[in-house]
């Protein structure tokens, strides 16, 4: 039926008819493929660019997100939470000055005095102590960190002062023995001064090197020493003991109430990486594969307290009624040999121990007499060594992970040497 419709139309159109509906027919066909073209096109191009869009929209995000976390870093650091401190009444609340207190020892005592509820203001002229010690406190209503020399006299108000300004390492100490004498006698006059001025009770943070090379094992109080007074180690050695006799003199001449205590080696978190002792040795060579060095056969004895023990013993003793001194310390003797192998077992290390020629002047014991301290402060030592050296151990890793992903930040120089010998300290 249709066919014979179509064919009685094409017989009655002329030709010409024909051409044009042909023509008419042909450009048709063509609008419709350009259309498709167009439509095809215009949806490809869409593609195209919301792909870009895309791959534009992650690139941006990917710049954005480290800014984001900075700001959510920086967000913290305003809405900052404090360690928390006890509430203390003002009747209970001292003013208490740690000198020193950027230190090692020093910020960690400025943490537990804190915490404790006091209000603590610390002086250091950071020459081996750093602001990040105590970074965690600035800012608290309780809490005030001055930038000052203690060789210069300083004017505050306070109830008790804990008088550790002083390098501590043998590297650190015979950098500057001059600065060094200076910061123990002229120091602790300024700070006898002051707690004379103010009516604060003072603590000397002396050490067990004022009992020089002993010659008595183990070291009681009432052992005067053997020390050389010219020899390299003499501007620490005899300052401390120039600054006991000066604490002495204040306390008989003009009243002022002292402790001292004598601190044998200590070991723990933010002990400075590089100042040569055994442990931070130790701990810093298995952490980054290298061998554990030995001086000598590595039976040589040594004894190390916990920081947070020597804290507690510090305390104690400030508010004891004990002025004569005081030695703080743990007596459990190990053989050099021993840390090394411990250290390495607890790091999980790969290190070898190298032994090298016996050094020179190296003590072959160093032990405490604490039975002072136990009768009359009821302190001793409870952290078990592992347990430190574990705490010790994450605090090196995390240094080195630290001073990794910090490259702009300069590394710490390696402590300041200028004299000495390589010894176990
Ligand atoms: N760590 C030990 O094993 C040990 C042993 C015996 C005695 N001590 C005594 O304990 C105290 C603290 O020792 P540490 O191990 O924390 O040492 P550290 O070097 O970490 O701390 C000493 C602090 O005193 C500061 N300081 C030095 N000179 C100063 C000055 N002139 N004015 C102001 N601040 C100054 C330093 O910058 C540093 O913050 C020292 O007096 C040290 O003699 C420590």
């Amino acid at each position: 039926m249709l066919s014979k419709a179509a064919l009685r139309l094409v017989s009655a159109v002329s030709p010409r008819r024909m051409k044009l509906l042909l023509g008419l027919a042909l450009l048709a066909y063509a609008a419709s493929v350009w259309g498709n073209f167009v439509s095809m096109s215009f949806l490809l191009n869409r593609s195209i660019q919301e792909n870009g869009e895309l791959k534009f929209e992650s690139k941006i995000e990917e710049i954005i997100e480290p800014l984001r976390e900075k700001i959510r870093d920086l967000e913290k650091s305003f809405t900052q939470k404090y360690p928390p401190v006890k509430f203390l009444s003002e009747k209970d609340r001292k003013r208490i000055l740690i000198t020193g207190g950027a230190g090692f020892v020093g910020s960690h005592l400025t943490d537990k005095l804190m915490m404790d509820g006091h209000e603590v203001t610390v002086v250091d002229n950071f020459f081996t102590g750093r602001k990040r010690n105590v970074e965690h406190w600035i800012g608290h209503e309780n809490f005030e960190l001055i930038n000052h020399d203690v060789v210069e006299p300083l004017y505050i108000e306070v109830d008790q002062i804990y008088h550790l300004a002083s390098p501590a390492s043998p590297p650190n100490y015979m950098y500057n023995p001059i600065k060094t004498l200076k910061t123990n006698t002229i120091g602790t006059l300024n700070m006898l001064g002051l707690a004379k001025r103010v009516g604060a009770r003072l603590l000397l943070a002396s050490t067990s090197e004022v009992y020089g090379d002993p010659e008595v094992h183990p070291q009681t109080e009432d052992y005067w020493g053997h020390v050389n007074p010219i020899g390299p180690r003499a501007c620490y050695d005899e300052g401390k003991r120039v600054a006991e006799t000066m604490c002495y003199a204040y306390m008989k001449q003009e009243g002022v109430e002292v402790r001292v205590a004598r601190i044998f080696n200590t070991f723990g978190p933010r002990m400075h990486m590089n100042d040569g002792r055994v442990v931070s040795n130790f701990i810093l060579q298995a952490l980054q594969g290298e061998p554990l060095t030995v001086y000598g056969s590595g039976t040589q004895t040594r004894a190390f307290q916990y920081v947070s023990d020597l804290v507690n013993g510090l305390v104690a003793l400030m508010n004891s009624n004990v002025s004569s001194p005081v030695n703080l310390g743990n007596p459990e003797e190990h053989t050099i040999l021993e840390f090394a192998q411990l250290i390495k077992s607890l790091v999980g290390s790969g290190s070898e121990i190298q032994y090298l020629s016996e050094a020179q002047d190296d003590p072959q014991k160093r032990k405490p007499d604490i039975k002072k301290a136990k009768l009359m402060l009821g302190w001793e030592p409870v952290v078990p060594l592992e347990e430190g050296l574990n705490k010790a151990i994450h605090y090196f890793r995390k240094e080195l992970e630290y001073q990794a992903n910090n490259q702009y930040i300069p590394k710490p120089k390696p402590a300041r040497i200028k004299k000495g010998r390589t010894r176990h300290n």
